[in-house]
Protein backbone atom coordinates (compact mmCIF):
# COMPACT_ATOMS: atom_id res chain seq x y z
CA UNK A 1 0.00 0.00 0.00
CA UNK A 2 3.13 2.76 0.92
CA UNK A 3 4.65 1.89 -2.50
CA UNK A 4 1.45 2.70 -4.15
CA UNK A 5 0.63 5.79 -2.08
CA UNK A 6 4.07 7.09 -3.29
CA UNK A 7 3.31 6.29 -6.62
CA UNK A 8 0.12 8.61 -7.11
CA UNK A 9 0.98 12.44 -7.42
CA UNK A 10 0.71 14.61 -4.72
CA UNK A 11 -1.45 17.45 -4.38
CA UNK A 12 0.30 20.09 -6.59
CA UNK A 13 1.93 17.45 -8.70
CA UNK A 14 -0.19 16.03 -11.29
CA UNK A 15 -3.46 17.19 -13.14
CA UNK A 16 -4.24 19.98 -10.64
CA UNK A 17 -1.19 21.88 -11.77
CA UNK A 18 -1.49 21.37 -15.46
CA UNK A 19 -5.42 22.80 -14.89
CA UNK A 20 -4.08 25.81 -13.27
CA UNK A 21 -1.16 26.64 -15.11
CA UNK A 22 -3.70 26.56 -18.13
CA UNK A 23 -6.20 28.48 -16.54
CA UNK A 24 -3.26 30.97 -15.73
CA UNK A 25 -1.73 31.27 -19.24
CA UNK A 26 -4.96 31.55 -20.91
CA UNK A 27 -6.40 34.17 -18.88
CA UNK A 28 -3.14 36.18 -19.62
CA UNK A 29 -2.91 35.48 -22.96
CA UNK A 30 -6.56 37.13 -23.12
CA UNK A 31 -5.81 39.56 -21.68
CA UNK A 32 -3.48 40.65 -24.14
CA UNK A 33 -5.74 40.45 -26.93
CA UNK A 34 -8.22 42.76 -24.83
CA UNK A 35 -5.27 45.33 -23.58
CA UNK A 36 -4.37 46.68 -26.81
CA UNK A 37 -7.77 47.86 -27.68
CA UNK A 38 -8.43 49.28 -23.82
CA UNK A 39 -5.02 51.38 -24.36
CA UNK A 40 -5.94 52.88 -27.46
CA UNK A 41 -9.01 54.23 -26.11
CA UNK A 42 -6.95 55.52 -22.82
CA UNK A 43 -4.98 57.15 -25.20
CA UNK A 44 -7.64 58.14 -27.14
CA UNK A 45 -9.29 60.02 -24.54
CA UNK A 46 -6.22 60.82 -22.75
CA UNK A 47 -5.47 63.17 -25.92
CA UNK A 48 -9.22 64.19 -26.34
CA UNK A 49 -9.09 65.49 -22.62
CA UNK A 50 -6.07 67.85 -24.18
CA UNK A 51 -7.88 68.86 -26.94
CA UNK A 52 -11.02 70.25 -24.97
CA UNK A 53 -8.61 71.70 -22.71
CA UNK A 54 -6.59 73.28 -25.63
CA UNK A 55 -10.48 74.39 -26.90
CA UNK A 56 -11.60 76.16 -23.66
CA UNK A 57 -8.15 77.98 -24.10
CA UNK A 58 -8.80 79.14 -27.47
CA UNK A 59 -12.12 80.05 -26.81
CA UNK A 60 -10.88 82.37 -23.86
CA UNK A 61 -8.62 84.07 -26.34
CA UNK A 62 -11.52 84.79 -28.72
CA UNK A 63 -13.68 85.76 -25.88
CA UNK A 64 -10.69 88.85 -24.93
CA UNK A 65 -11.52 91.72 -27.16
CA UNK A 66 -7.43 92.89 -27.65
CA UNK A 67 -6.22 88.75 -27.34
CA UNK A 68 -2.22 89.59 -28.93
CA UNK A 69 -1.84 92.19 -25.56
CA UNK A 70 -3.06 89.70 -23.12
CA UNK A 71 -0.61 88.82 -19.83
CA UNK A 72 1.85 86.36 -20.57
CA UNK A 73 1.19 84.69 -16.89
CA UNK A 74 -2.48 84.48 -18.42
CA UNK A 75 -1.36 83.31 -21.61
CA UNK A 76 1.33 80.85 -19.69
CA UNK A 77 -0.98 79.61 -16.93
CA UNK A 78 -4.23 78.60 -20.20
CA UNK A 79 -1.56 77.01 -22.09
CA UNK A 80 0.39 75.47 -18.46
CA UNK A 81 -3.49 73.83 -17.73
CA UNK A 82 -3.77 72.44 -21.32
CA UNK A 83 0.17 70.66 -20.53
CA UNK A 84 0.33 72.40 -24.13
CA UNK A 85 3.52 74.05 -25.70
CA UNK A 86 1.19 76.12 -28.00
CA UNK A 87 -2.10 76.15 -29.50
CA UNK A 88 -3.37 76.91 -32.74
CA UNK A 89 -7.34 77.83 -33.15
CA UNK A 90 -8.08 77.88 -36.75
CA UNK A 91 -11.52 79.23 -37.59
CA UNK A 92 -13.20 80.61 -41.24
CA UNK A 93 -9.78 80.69 -42.60
CA UNK A 94 -8.27 83.16 -39.58
CA UNK A 95 -5.95 81.52 -37.11
CA UNK A 96 -4.62 82.01 -33.77
CA UNK A 97 -1.29 80.93 -32.06
CA UNK A 98 -0.86 80.82 -28.19
CA UNK A 99 2.64 80.43 -27.26
CA UNK A 100 4.40 79.43 -24.11
CA UNK A 101 6.96 82.50 -23.32
CA UNK A 102 10.74 81.98 -23.25
CA UNK A 103 10.06 78.81 -25.04
CA UNK A 104 11.16 77.70 -28.25
CA UNK A 105 9.08 75.70 -30.66
CA UNK A 106 10.85 72.46 -31.77
CA UNK A 107 11.02 71.95 -35.38
CA UNK A 108 9.84 68.93 -36.06
CA UNK A 109 6.22 67.55 -34.63
CA UNK A 110 4.29 63.89 -34.89
CA UNK A 111 0.87 64.86 -35.85
CA UNK A 112 -2.09 62.37 -34.26
CA UNK A 113 -5.37 63.89 -36.12
CA UNK A 114 -8.34 63.18 -34.01
CA UNK A 115 -10.15 62.49 -36.68
CA UNK A 116 -8.86 59.32 -37.92
CA UNK A 117 -10.37 56.70 -35.91
CA UNK A 118 -10.26 53.33 -37.73
CA UNK A 119 -8.72 50.82 -34.53
CA UNK A 120 -5.87 49.82 -36.23
CA UNK A 121 -4.50 53.14 -36.00
CA UNK A 122 -5.16 53.65 -32.64
CA UNK A 123 -3.43 50.32 -32.05
CA UNK A 124 -0.22 51.28 -33.89
CA UNK A 125 -0.61 54.50 -31.95
CA UNK A 126 -0.40 52.95 -28.46
CA UNK A 127 2.43 50.77 -29.80
CA UNK A 128 4.25 53.63 -30.79
CA UNK A 129 3.87 56.17 -27.90
CA UNK A 130 5.09 53.10 -25.69
CA UNK A 131 8.08 52.41 -28.01
CA UNK A 132 9.25 55.86 -29.50
CA UNK A 133 7.23 58.39 -27.35
CA UNK A 134 9.90 59.52 -24.74
CA UNK A 135 11.20 62.16 -25.99
CA UNK A 136 9.10 63.28 -28.83
CA UNK A 137 6.61 66.53 -29.57
CA UNK A 138 2.85 65.61 -30.33
CA UNK A 139 0.56 68.03 -32.42
CA UNK A 140 -2.70 67.27 -31.83
CA UNK A 141 -5.26 68.04 -34.53
CA UNK A 142 -8.58 68.31 -33.95
CA UNK A 143 -11.95 69.21 -34.80
CA UNK A 144 -14.01 71.56 -32.53
CA UNK A 145 -17.62 69.81 -31.51
CA UNK A 146 -17.13 68.12 -35.04
CA UNK A 147 -17.07 71.25 -37.20
CA UNK A 148 -14.63 70.74 -39.61
CA UNK A 149 -14.20 74.75 -40.17
CA UNK A 150 -12.75 74.83 -36.74
CA UNK A 151 -10.02 73.02 -36.17
CA UNK A 152 -7.81 73.28 -32.52
CA UNK A 153 -4.08 72.04 -32.61
CA UNK A 154 -2.64 71.36 -29.76
CA UNK A 155 1.66 71.22 -29.58
CA UNK A 156 3.18 69.17 -26.84
CA UNK A 157 5.31 66.96 -25.38
CA UNK A 158 4.18 63.37 -25.82
CA UNK A 159 6.20 62.20 -22.49
CA UNK A 160 3.32 62.48 -20.17
CA UNK A 161 1.14 60.72 -22.37
CA UNK A 162 3.52 57.63 -22.42
CA UNK A 163 4.40 57.95 -18.92
CA UNK A 164 0.22 57.86 -18.19
CA UNK A 165 0.27 54.74 -20.31
CA UNK A 166 2.73 52.84 -18.94
CA UNK A 167 0.93 53.12 -15.64
CA UNK A 168 -2.40 52.64 -17.04
CA UNK A 169 -0.85 49.42 -18.46
CA UNK A 170 0.95 48.09 -14.93
CA UNK A 171 -2.80 48.68 -13.52
CA UNK A 172 -4.20 46.77 -15.88
CA UNK A 173 -1.97 44.03 -15.88
CA UNK A 174 -1.86 43.67 -12.14
CA UNK A 175 -5.49 43.48 -12.31
CA UNK A 176 -5.42 40.62 -14.83
CA UNK A 177 -3.04 39.00 -12.51
CA UNK A 178 -4.97 38.99 -9.61
CA UNK A 179 -8.09 38.20 -12.18
CA UNK A 180 -6.53 35.16 -13.20
CA UNK A 181 -4.93 34.05 -9.49
CA UNK A 182 -8.79 34.17 -8.16
CA UNK A 183 -10.58 32.77 -11.15
CA UNK A 184 -7.76 29.40 -10.89
CA UNK A 185 -7.81 29.40 -7.10
CA UNK A 186 -12.01 28.86 -7.39
CA UNK A 187 -11.29 26.73 -10.16
CA UNK A 188 -8.99 24.84 -8.76
CA UNK A 189 -10.99 24.12 -5.44
CA UNK A 190 -13.90 23.00 -8.06
CA UNK A 191 -11.96 20.68 -10.15
CA UNK A 192 -10.42 18.62 -7.03
CA UNK A 193 -13.37 18.29 -5.46
CA UNK A 194 -15.65 17.26 -8.42
CA UNK A 195 -12.82 16.09 -10.74
CA UNK A 196 -9.44 15.71 -9.38
CA UNK A 197 -10.18 13.40 -5.83
CA UNK A 198 -13.12 11.43 -7.62
CA UNK A 199 -9.82 10.00 -10.05
CA UNK A 200 -7.45 9.91 -7.63
CA UNK A 201 -9.72 7.64 -5.67
CA UNK A 202 -10.70 5.77 -8.96
CA UNK A 203 -6.67 5.55 -9.62
CA UNK A 204 -5.84 4.32 -6.31
CA UNK A 205 -8.69 1.89 -6.61
CA UNK A 206 -6.73 0.61 -10.10
CA UNK A 207 -3.55 0.46 -8.53
CA UNK A 208 -4.56 -1.79 -5.44
CA UNK A 209 -7.14 -3.86 -7.32
CA UNK A 210 -4.25 -4.88 -9.91
CA UNK A 211 -1.89 -5.26 -7.22
CA UNK A 212 -4.07 -7.86 -5.20
CA UNK A 213 -7.09 -8.89 -7.79
CA UNK A 214 -8.14 -11.85 -5.74
CA UNK A 215 -9.20 -9.51 -2.56
CA UNK A 216 -13.04 -8.64 -3.12
CA UNK A 217 -12.31 -6.15 -0.42
CA UNK A 218 -10.34 -3.82 -2.94
CA UNK A 219 -13.26 -4.20 -6.00
CA UNK A 220 -14.61 -0.32 -6.06
CA UNK A 221 -17.69 0.82 -4.15
CA UNK A 222 -19.12 3.43 -6.98
CA UNK A 223 -20.73 6.65 -5.77
CA UNK A 224 -24.38 7.56 -7.34
CA UNK A 225 -23.15 9.96 -9.15
CA UNK A 226 -24.74 10.68 -12.34
CA UNK A 227 -21.70 12.04 -14.14
CA UNK A 228 -19.14 10.46 -16.48
CA UNK A 229 -17.05 10.09 -13.16
CA UNK A 230 -20.12 8.17 -11.93
CA UNK A 231 -20.35 5.96 -15.17
CA UNK A 232 -16.62 5.46 -14.65
CA UNK A 233 -16.82 4.40 -11.20
CA UNK A 234 -19.42 1.76 -11.75
CA UNK A 235 -17.37 0.75 -14.94
CA UNK A 236 -14.76 -0.37 -13.29
CA UNK A 237 -16.99 -2.16 -10.25
CA UNK A 238 -18.20 -4.34 -12.74
CA UNK A 239 -15.09 -4.92 -14.32
CA UNK A 240 -13.33 -5.56 -11.20
CA UNK A 241 -16.11 -7.68 -10.05
CA UNK A 242 -15.81 -10.09 -13.46
CA UNK A 243 -12.29 -10.11 -13.20
CA UNK A 244 -12.32 -11.31 -9.58
CA UNK A 245 -14.90 -14.08 -10.44
CA UNK A 246 -12.81 -14.93 -13.70
CA UNK A 247 -9.81 -15.35 -11.44
CA UNK A 248 -11.79 -17.64 -8.95
CA UNK A 249 -13.31 -19.47 -11.75
CA UNK A 250 -9.66 -19.78 -13.17
CA UNK A 251 -8.00 -20.94 -10.05
CA UNK A 252 -10.80 -23.80 -9.31
CA UNK A 253 -10.69 -25.28 -12.72
CA UNK A 254 -6.88 -25.53 -11.96
CA UNK A 255 -7.55 -27.00 -9.28
CA UNK A 256 -9.49 -28.93 -10.61
CA UNK A 257 -7.76 -30.16 -13.67
CA UNK A 258 -4.45 -30.99 -11.18
CA UNK A 259 -7.04 -33.49 -9.62
CA UNK A 260 -8.39 -34.91 -12.84
CA UNK A 261 -4.87 -35.05 -13.69
CA UNK A 262 -4.06 -37.13 -10.85
CA UNK A 263 -6.58 -39.41 -10.84
CA UNK A 264 -6.34 -40.60 -14.53
CA UNK A 265 -2.90 -41.19 -13.64
CA UNK A 266 -3.76 -43.75 -11.06
CA UNK A 267 -6.74 -44.65 -13.12
CA UNK A 268 -4.04 -45.14 -15.99
CA UNK A 269 -1.89 -47.82 -13.91
CA UNK A 270 -4.58 -49.55 -12.84
CA UNK A 271 -5.97 -50.30 -15.98
CA UNK A 272 -2.23 -51.17 -17.29
CA UNK A 273 -2.51 -54.26 -14.54
CA UNK A 274 -5.87 -55.00 -15.77
CA UNK A 275 -4.21 -55.03 -18.55
CA UNK A 276 -1.67 -57.77 -17.69
CA UNK A 277 -3.98 -59.67 -16.51
CA UNK A 278 -6.83 -59.54 -18.99
CA UNK A 279 -3.41 -61.01 -21.31
CA UNK A 280 -3.43 -63.75 -19.18
CA UNK A 281 -6.68 -64.37 -19.03
CA UNK A 282 -6.50 -64.75 -23.05
CA UNK A 283 -4.25 -67.40 -22.74
CA UNK A 284 -6.99 -69.56 -20.84
CA UNK A 285 -8.11 -72.52 -23.15
CA UNK A 286 -12.12 -72.23 -22.16
CA UNK A 287 -13.83 -71.28 -25.53
CA UNK A 288 -15.76 -69.11 -23.76
CA UNK A 289 -12.83 -67.55 -22.00
CA UNK A 290 -11.61 -67.26 -25.77
CA UNK A 291 -14.07 -65.60 -27.68
CA UNK A 292 -14.69 -62.75 -24.99
CA UNK A 293 -11.48 -62.15 -24.18
CA UNK A 294 -10.12 -60.07 -27.42
CA UNK A 295 -12.93 -57.63 -26.48
CA UNK A 296 -12.01 -57.38 -22.96
CA UNK A 297 -8.51 -56.75 -24.14
CA UNK A 298 -9.58 -54.30 -26.42
CA UNK A 299 -11.72 -52.34 -24.24
CA UNK A 300 -8.61 -51.78 -21.89
CA UNK A 301 -6.83 -51.04 -24.39
CA UNK A 302 -9.33 -48.19 -25.57
CA UNK A 303 -9.44 -46.93 -21.86
CA UNK A 304 -5.64 -46.75 -21.56
CA UNK A 305 -5.20 -44.84 -25.07
CA UNK A 306 -8.05 -42.34 -23.33
CA UNK A 307 -5.93 -41.84 -20.20
CA UNK A 308 -3.12 -41.23 -21.80
CA UNK A 309 -4.04 -38.89 -24.54
CA UNK A 310 -5.81 -36.85 -21.90
CA UNK A 311 -1.95 -36.84 -19.38
CA UNK A 312 -0.39 -36.00 -22.51
CA UNK A 313 -2.44 -33.08 -23.43
CA UNK A 314 -2.27 -31.82 -20.08
CA UNK A 315 1.42 -32.28 -20.08
CA UNK A 316 2.36 -30.63 -24.03
CA UNK A 317 0.29 -27.54 -23.17
CA UNK A 318 2.82 -27.10 -20.40
CA UNK A 319 6.10 -27.58 -22.12
CA UNK A 320 7.70 -25.18 -24.25
CA UNK A 321 9.22 -26.59 -27.76
CA UNK A 322 12.67 -27.56 -27.18
CA UNK A 323 13.96 -27.28 -31.28
CA UNK A 324 17.41 -29.39 -32.81
CA UNK A 325 17.57 -29.91 -36.20
CA UNK A 326 15.29 -31.80 -37.83
CA UNK A 327 15.49 -33.89 -40.99
CA UNK A 328 12.05 -33.11 -42.32
CA UNK A 329 11.26 -36.29 -44.47
CA UNK A 330 12.55 -38.71 -42.22
CA UNK A 331 10.33 -37.44 -39.49
CA UNK A 332 7.51 -37.53 -41.38
CA UNK A 333 8.01 -41.08 -42.02
CA UNK A 334 8.47 -41.86 -38.77
CA UNK A 335 5.44 -40.11 -38.00
CA UNK A 336 3.40 -42.46 -40.55
CA UNK A 337 5.27 -44.96 -39.22
CA UNK A 338 3.50 -44.17 -35.61
CA UNK A 339 0.26 -43.72 -37.15
CA UNK A 340 0.06 -47.13 -38.90
CA UNK A 341 0.41 -45.95 -42.28
CA UNK A 342 3.91 -47.57 -43.58
CA UNK A 343 3.29 -50.87 -44.18
CA UNK A 344 -0.64 -50.67 -44.31
CA UNK A 345 -2.21 -53.50 -46.14
CA UNK A 346 -4.40 -50.93 -48.29
CA UNK A 347 -3.49 -47.49 -47.64
CA UNK A 348 -0.97 -46.10 -49.68
CA UNK A 349 1.33 -43.53 -47.88
CA UNK A 350 2.65 -40.33 -49.96
CA UNK A 351 5.87 -38.25 -48.50
CA UNK A 352 6.31 -35.45 -50.86
CA UNK A 353 8.78 -33.59 -48.68
CA UNK A 354 12.66 -33.37 -50.61
CA UNK A 355 15.15 -35.02 -49.11
CA UNK A 356 17.46 -32.68 -48.09
CA UNK A 357 15.22 -30.28 -46.10
CA UNK A 358 16.13 -29.68 -42.72
CA UNK A 359 14.39 -27.58 -39.86
CA UNK A 360 14.70 -26.67 -36.52
CA UNK A 361 11.93 -27.84 -34.42
CA UNK A 362 11.64 -30.29 -31.24
CA UNK A 363 10.94 -33.17 -32.31
CA UNK A 364 8.56 -34.96 -30.40
CA UNK A 365 6.28 -32.48 -30.15
CA UNK A 366 6.51 -31.71 -34.35
CA UNK A 367 6.03 -35.77 -34.91
CA UNK A 368 2.86 -35.71 -32.81
CA UNK A 369 0.97 -32.81 -34.84
CA UNK A 370 1.77 -35.06 -37.87
CA UNK A 371 0.69 -38.01 -35.87
CA UNK A 372 -2.63 -36.98 -34.86
CA UNK A 373 -3.45 -35.95 -38.75
CA UNK A 374 -2.36 -39.31 -40.39
CA UNK A 375 -4.01 -41.14 -37.40
CA UNK A 376 -7.36 -39.54 -38.18
CA UNK A 377 -6.74 -39.98 -42.03
CA UNK A 378 -5.93 -43.70 -41.62
CA UNK A 379 -8.79 -43.93 -38.94
CA UNK A 380 -11.31 -42.18 -41.76
CA UNK A 381 -10.26 -44.16 -44.19
CA UNK A 382 -10.14 -47.66 -42.74
CA UNK A 383 -14.17 -46.66 -41.56
CA UNK A 384 -14.93 -46.23 -45.20
CA UNK A 385 -14.65 -50.10 -45.05
CA UNK A 386 -12.87 -50.32 -48.68
CA UNK A 387 -15.20 -48.37 -50.44
CA UNK A 388 -12.94 -45.58 -51.20
CA UNK A 389 -10.74 -46.87 -54.58
CA UNK A 390 -6.87 -46.91 -54.21
CA UNK A 391 -6.88 -45.26 -50.59
CA UNK A 392 -3.76 -42.89 -49.79
CA UNK A 393 -2.61 -40.24 -47.49
CA UNK A 394 -0.23 -37.81 -48.25
CA UNK A 395 2.07 -34.73 -47.49
CA UNK A 396 2.84 -32.08 -50.05
CA UNK A 397 5.81 -29.78 -49.60
CA UNK A 398 5.50 -26.32 -50.57
CA UNK A 399 7.43 -23.01 -49.67
CA UNK A 400 7.41 -19.30 -50.41
CA UNK A 401 9.56 -16.28 -48.94
CA UNK A 402 7.78 -16.47 -45.66
CA UNK A 403 6.58 -19.69 -45.49
CA UNK A 404 6.96 -23.34 -45.49
CA UNK A 405 3.47 -24.93 -46.28
CA UNK A 406 3.23 -28.75 -45.63
CA UNK A 407 -0.47 -30.13 -47.18
CA UNK A 408 -2.15 -33.24 -45.73
CA UNK A 409 -4.65 -34.89 -47.55
CA UNK A 410 -6.20 -38.44 -48.25
CA UNK A 411 -8.84 -39.43 -50.57
CA UNK A 412 -11.30 -40.81 -47.55
CA UNK A 413 -14.91 -39.69 -46.91
CA UNK A 414 -14.65 -36.06 -45.55
CA UNK A 415 -15.20 -34.39 -42.29
CA UNK A 416 -18.40 -35.38 -40.96
CA UNK A 417 -20.82 -32.11 -40.24
CA UNK A 418 -20.50 -32.79 -36.17
CA UNK A 419 -16.75 -32.79 -36.36
CA UNK A 420 -16.52 -29.58 -38.69
CA UNK A 421 -18.58 -27.79 -36.22
CA UNK A 422 -16.19 -28.11 -32.86
CA UNK A 423 -12.74 -28.28 -35.51
CA UNK A 424 -9.79 -28.39 -33.05
CA UNK A 425 -12.06 -27.65 -30.26
CA UNK A 426 -10.54 -30.04 -27.27
CA UNK A 427 -13.10 -33.00 -26.03
CA UNK A 428 -15.88 -31.42 -28.51
CA UNK A 429 -14.65 -32.14 -31.92
CA UNK A 430 -14.82 -35.72 -31.79
CA UNK A 431 -17.29 -37.49 -34.34
CA UNK A 432 -16.42 -41.62 -34.14
CA UNK A 433 -16.76 -44.10 -31.42
CA UNK A 434 -14.08 -44.02 -28.86
CA UNK A 435 -12.65 -40.72 -29.99
CA UNK A 436 -11.46 -38.52 -27.37
CA UNK A 437 -11.79 -35.43 -29.72
CA UNK A 438 -8.13 -34.26 -28.90
CA UNK A 439 -5.83 -35.16 -31.68
CA UNK A 440 -6.51 -31.85 -33.59
CA UNK A 441 -6.64 -29.37 -30.94
CA UNK A 442 -3.24 -31.09 -29.44
CA UNK A 443 -2.23 -30.91 -33.48
CA UNK A 444 -2.87 -27.07 -33.74
CA UNK A 445 -1.15 -26.32 -30.17
CA UNK A 446 1.95 -27.84 -31.74
CA UNK A 447 1.54 -26.03 -34.12
CA UNK A 448 0.98 -22.68 -32.99
CA UNK A 449 3.81 -23.73 -30.44
CA UNK A 450 6.43 -23.82 -33.69
CA UNK A 451 5.02 -20.21 -34.59
CA UNK A 452 2.84 -21.82 -37.40
CA UNK A 453 -0.64 -22.63 -38.04
CA UNK A 454 -3.24 -25.43 -38.70
CA UNK A 455 -5.89 -24.99 -41.01
CA UNK A 456 -8.63 -27.44 -42.30
CA UNK A 457 -8.93 -26.40 -46.38
CA UNK A 458 -12.47 -27.35 -47.41
CA UNK A 459 -12.53 -29.71 -50.55
CA UNK A 460 -14.82 -31.23 -52.58
CA UNK A 461 -12.85 -34.75 -52.17
CA UNK A 462 -11.20 -36.41 -49.22
CA UNK A 463 -10.00 -34.00 -46.56
CA UNK A 464 -7.46 -31.67 -46.41
CA UNK A 465 -5.40 -30.00 -43.51
CA UNK A 466 -2.20 -27.15 -43.95
CA UNK A 467 0.84 -26.78 -41.35
CA UNK A 468 1.84 -23.57 -42.45
CA UNK A 469 5.52 -22.86 -40.44
CA UNK A 470 7.55 -19.74 -40.89
CA UNK A 471 10.04 -19.64 -43.32
CA UNK A 472 12.76 -18.92 -40.89
CA UNK A 473 12.73 -22.37 -39.28
CA UNK A 474 14.42 -23.92 -42.52
CA UNK A 475 17.60 -24.39 -41.59
CA UNK A 476 18.59 -26.21 -44.98
N1 LIG B 1 -8.77 -36.97 -42.28
C1 LIG B 1 -9.99 -37.01 -41.77
N2 LIG B 1 -11.04 -37.54 -42.48
C2 LIG B 1 -12.26 -37.58 -41.95
N3 LIG B 1 -12.60 -37.12 -40.74
C3 LIG B 1 -11.62 -36.58 -39.98
C4 LIG B 1 -10.27 -36.49 -40.45
N4 LIG B 1 -9.55 -35.88 -39.49
C5 LIG B 1 -10.39 -35.63 -38.47
N5 LIG B 1 -11.63 -36.04 -38.76
C6 LIG B 1 -12.83 -35.93 -37.91
O1 LIG B 1 -12.55 -34.94 -36.95
C7 LIG B 1 -12.82 -35.43 -35.64
C8 LIG B 1 -11.87 -34.81 -34.66
O2 LIG B 1 -10.58 -35.31 -34.78
P1 LIG B 1 -9.62 -35.33 -33.55
O3 LIG B 1 -8.35 -35.94 -33.96
O4 LIG B 1 -9.61 -33.99 -32.97
O5 LIG B 1 -10.38 -36.27 -32.53
P2 LIG B 1 -10.54 -37.82 -32.58
O6 LIG B 1 -9.72 -38.38 -33.69
O7 LIG B 1 -11.98 -38.09 -32.62
O8 LIG B 1 -9.98 -38.26 -31.17
P3 LIG B 1 -8.44 -38.43 -30.74
O9 LIG B 1 -7.61 -37.98 -31.89
O10 LIG B 1 -8.32 -37.54 -29.57
O11 LIG B 1 -8.28 -39.84 -30.42
C9 LIG B 1 -12.69 -36.92 -35.76
O12 LIG B 1 -13.53 -37.56 -34.83
C10 LIG B 1 -13.13 -37.19 -37.18
O13 LIG B 1 -14.53 -37.36 -37.22
MG1 LIG C 1 -7.68 -38.11 -33.86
Amino acid sequence: MATQTRAMPGPFSGLSVKIIATIIVVILAVEVVIYLPSAANFRQSWLNDRLRVGTVAAHVLDAVPDAMNLPRTLTDRLLNSAGALAIVYRREGQSQLLALDNVELPREAVTVDMRQRDPATLIMGVLDTLLFGSNRTLRIVGEENGQPDRVIEVLMPEAPLRADLLVYSRNLFFLSLILAIITSAVLYVFVSRILIAPIRRLTANMVDFSEAPENPGLIMAPSDRQDEIGVMERGLATMETDLYSMLRQRRHLADLGLAVAKINHDLRNTLTSAQLLSDQVANVDDPKVQRLAPRLVQSIDKAIGFAQSVLDYGRQSATPPRPVPVDLHLLLDEAAFDAGLVGHPSIRWRNGVPDAVSISADPDQFARIFDNLFKNAREALEAANGKIEEPYVEVVFDETPDWLVLTVSDNGPGLPPRARENLFVAFEGSAKAGGTGLGLAIARELTEAHGGRLNYVDQPLGTRFDVTLPHAIRIA
